[in-house]
């Protein structure tokens, strides 16, 4: 049988800049209380002036090797929706700021999704017998790509990043990832989408006007997919694991909006409470959420040893999905 991939350390990073609603507001036309009813969002970490992912990578990552007590791994999977370039990939770069050697090292593009994505290719990894041990890390400096002007996304989308370690081992140990779903639908593409940069537009022919660097977002569609998306998904991983609704201990969701978090938890019969929340605190940091909300929930002791977690999300691609795991006995670095 093939080993199973087992969760053994977990780092997580932010940028020291905090921009509160207040400062996003200015000159735009909203306010503090949309942004916090709407949203959930008090303050966002932002990156500053020569900053970039894989800086927020490499400190993820330090931190996760040094939550394992490793310091070499078999390979590395980044999770980004804003590479350091366009080409190369960003992972070789951070697997070299990191002294990892020559080892494997490559980008997942699934924005949103980017972590579960980065945990089922790490998983992938140790299955097929390329790597021991595999870093996976979400990093995003994800306000790079956002236009301040815009009132549909300057609120919502903050900077950081998060890592875990995965190593060879059994499914019946507490760490394992359990129950792993993934899904993708092309057909919403618009839906998330930075036009300029890529083939399409340079094809075209035509220079891209300064705005198509910005990513675009049809909020209300893609929040009405999310619940529904982040719902099946889960019960579709619950199931793969034999477990209930009501043996999650922790609803750990992609952090983009509160309500989409309540109405996911609501049609989980999961309770309120049971689903962390530190979005208040970071915004929406696309696929470097979930670490980060992981991060959160150990560093605050609510989430510790043997607790059944459930990991979900949604977003560009669009892309979706789900993964469970008995939370293992490890100490973060955050
Ligand atoms: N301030 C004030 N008013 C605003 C703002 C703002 N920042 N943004 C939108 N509005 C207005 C709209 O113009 C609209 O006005 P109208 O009724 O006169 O037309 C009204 O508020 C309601 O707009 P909605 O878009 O319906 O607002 P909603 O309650 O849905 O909140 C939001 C918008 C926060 C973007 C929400 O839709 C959301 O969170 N969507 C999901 C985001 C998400 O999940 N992203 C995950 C993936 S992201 C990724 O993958 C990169």
């Amino acid at each position: 049988m093939n080993p199973a991939a087992v969760v053994t350390g977990l780092g997580t990073t932010a940028p020291e800049t905090v921009v509160t609603n207040e400062m996003v507001a200015r000159g735009l036309d909203t306010s503090d209380e949309w942004i916090r009813t709407r949203t959930g969002i008090r303050e966002r970490r932002v990156v500053t002036s020569g900053t970039a992912t894989s800086d927020l990578a490499v400190d993820a990552g330090r931190n996760a090797l040094k939550s394992a007590g490793l310091d070499e791994v078999g390979a590395l999977v980044l999770a980004t929706t804003t590479p350091d370039h366009p080409c190369p990939a960003t992972a070789p770069t951070v697997a070299y700021g990191l002294g990892l050697g020559e080892i494997p090292a490559f980008d997942v593009s699934a924005v949103c999704s980017g972590f579960l994505y980065g945990l089922a290719s790490g998983a992938g990894l140790i299955a097929a017998g390329v790597a021991d041990t595999v870093l996976v890390v979400a990093a995003e400096a994800f306000t790079t790509i956002i236009d301040p002007t815009d009132r549909n996304t300057a609120p919502i989308f903050g900077d950081g990043a998060g890592a875990v370690v995965l190593r060879a081992g059994k499914t019946s140990e507490a760490g394992a990832l359990l129950g792993l779903d993934l899904h993708s639908n092309g057909s919403m593409a618009e839906l998330i989408m930075t036009p300029a940069g890529g083939s399409r537009q340079r094809s075209s022919g035509r220079v891209a006007e300064p705005h198509e660097h910005f990513m675009g977002m049809q909020g209300r569609t893609v929040f009405v997919n999310a619940v529904m998306k982040m719902e099946q998904s889960s019960r579709t991983a619950l199931a793969a694991t034999g477990w209930e609704t009501g043996d999650v201990d922790w609803l750990i969701g992609h952090q983009a909006n509160a309500r989409i978090l309540s109405a996911v938890a609501e049609r989980l019969e999961i309770p309120a409470e049971r689903a962390y929340i530190n979005l208040d605190r970071y915004g929406n940091t696309a696929g470097a959420s979930i670490p980060l909300a992981l991060g959160g929930a150990a560093d605050e002791g609510l989430l510790t040893a043997g607790h059944r977690v459930l990991l979900t999300a949604f977003g560009g691609g669009a892309t979706w999905g789900a993964v469970t795991l008995r939370w293992p006995e490890i100490v973060p670095v955050v």
